[in-house]
This record gives structure tokens, sequence and C-alpha cells, in this order.
């Protein structure tokens, strides 16, 4: 069956079998990265020391940064500690943490090097991208698969903050 719109169905790939090849963890690719400079301001060092965990090919990750996998990790420090510096600006104490459409967890995988405190969870309509996290990520972080059609199986108001980085201009129906 082909597919124009993500949610052309209603979850992507639940009977495909996982099949994944790993690249390194990130502190490999750091100095062979020409966009390494791009990051030049954040404070990255803990984390990459930290972050022992494998990063996706760039298929399993959506085409994200292309070759650049330093640049791939870097993105998802980068925007996870701007949600973070944005809930604390915002006043707002965060002790639970969902990423909706997360892929194979750009952003998710940084929560426990930055602030391990947080119940950090993630889902995704493909079940690929659920199985990579799962499979590859600590058990600190949870990743289930959603559907297209609401809802998400977590009590209401079970969150303090919820993000959905390039997602949400991606949904049509629901
Ligand atoms: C452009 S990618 C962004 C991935 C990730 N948020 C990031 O920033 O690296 C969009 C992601 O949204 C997921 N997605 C699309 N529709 C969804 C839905 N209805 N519910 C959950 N995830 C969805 C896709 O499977 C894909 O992983």
């Amino acid at each position: 069956m082909s597919s124009k719109n993500w949610e052309d169905l209603v979850a992507l790939n639940s009977q495909s079998e996982p099949v994944f090849n790993l690249l390194e963890p990130a502190k490999a690719y750091e100095a062979g990265d020409k966009r390494r400079e791009w990051f030049r301001d954040l404070d990255f060092a803990n984390a990459l020391e930290a972050d022992i965990w494998p990063l996706p090919e760039t298929k399993d990750r959506e085409g994200y940064s292309g070759p650049h996998h330093f640049a791939y990790w870097a993105s998802g420090f980068r925007d996870a500690s701007n949600l973070l510096e944005a809930a604390k600006n915002h006043g707002t104490e965060i002790s639970s943490y969902l990423d909706l459409g997360c892929a194979s967890g750009r952003v998710i995988r940084h929560l426990p090097h930055i602030d391990p405190s947080i119940d950090t969870w993630g889902c995704d309509i493909n079940r690929l991208h659920v199985e990579w996290c799962n499979l590859n990520l600590g058990p600190e972080i949870k990743v289930f698969q959603n559907h297209s059609i609401p809802n998400l199986p977590m009590a209401d108001n079970s969150l303090d903050m919820i993000s959905a980085f390039s997602v949400l201009s991606h949904i049509e129906a629901f």
C-alpha cells in the first residue's frame, strides 16, 4: 500500500521487523564534522561524554543532518536545552516530559544527561522509530507507538511539558 501522508495509515510499520545498522556514539564523529562550528556556543562537553548510546543511521532518523552525524546529535542537544530553558523562563518546573513524534530520539536522548530527574517519554506513529529507541537508548527513556487517532494512552494532566518538533505541520487529520 502506498502512502501520501504519514496519517494515511493509522500506524506505520506495525508488522515490519526492525533491522538497524548502528553508528558509533556521537563522540566518534565530533572531530570530523564540518558542521561542528555551528554548535560551538553550546556547552555540550558533559553530555557528549555521558551519551554512550549509538546514533541512528541517517535513514533511521528521517534524514536529519544527512551525513553530519555529530551535527545531528548536537541539534538534538540544542533543542532539548532550549526546551528546558524556555520552561525555566516561563517559571514552570518540569518533572515529566513527552516528545510527540520523537522519531529515533534526536531530542529525548539528551534529557537524562541534562536533567536526570525528568521522567522522559517519547512516542511516534512509526513503530520502527519506537523500536530503535527502545533497543538503543537507556531504559530511563520510555517510548511507545501512538496512532493517528487520538488519544494518547497517558493520564490527563500527567505531563508538565510536551514538544513536537516538525510533527504538527505533517498532521492533516484528527
Ligand atoms: C520530520 S520528523 C521529526 C522527527 C523528530 N521530531 C525530530 O525533530 O527529530 C516527523 C516525525 O513525526 C512522526 N509522526 C507523523 N505523524 C505523527 C502522528 N500523528 N503521531 C505521532 N508521530 C507522528 C513521524 O513518524 C516522524 O518520526
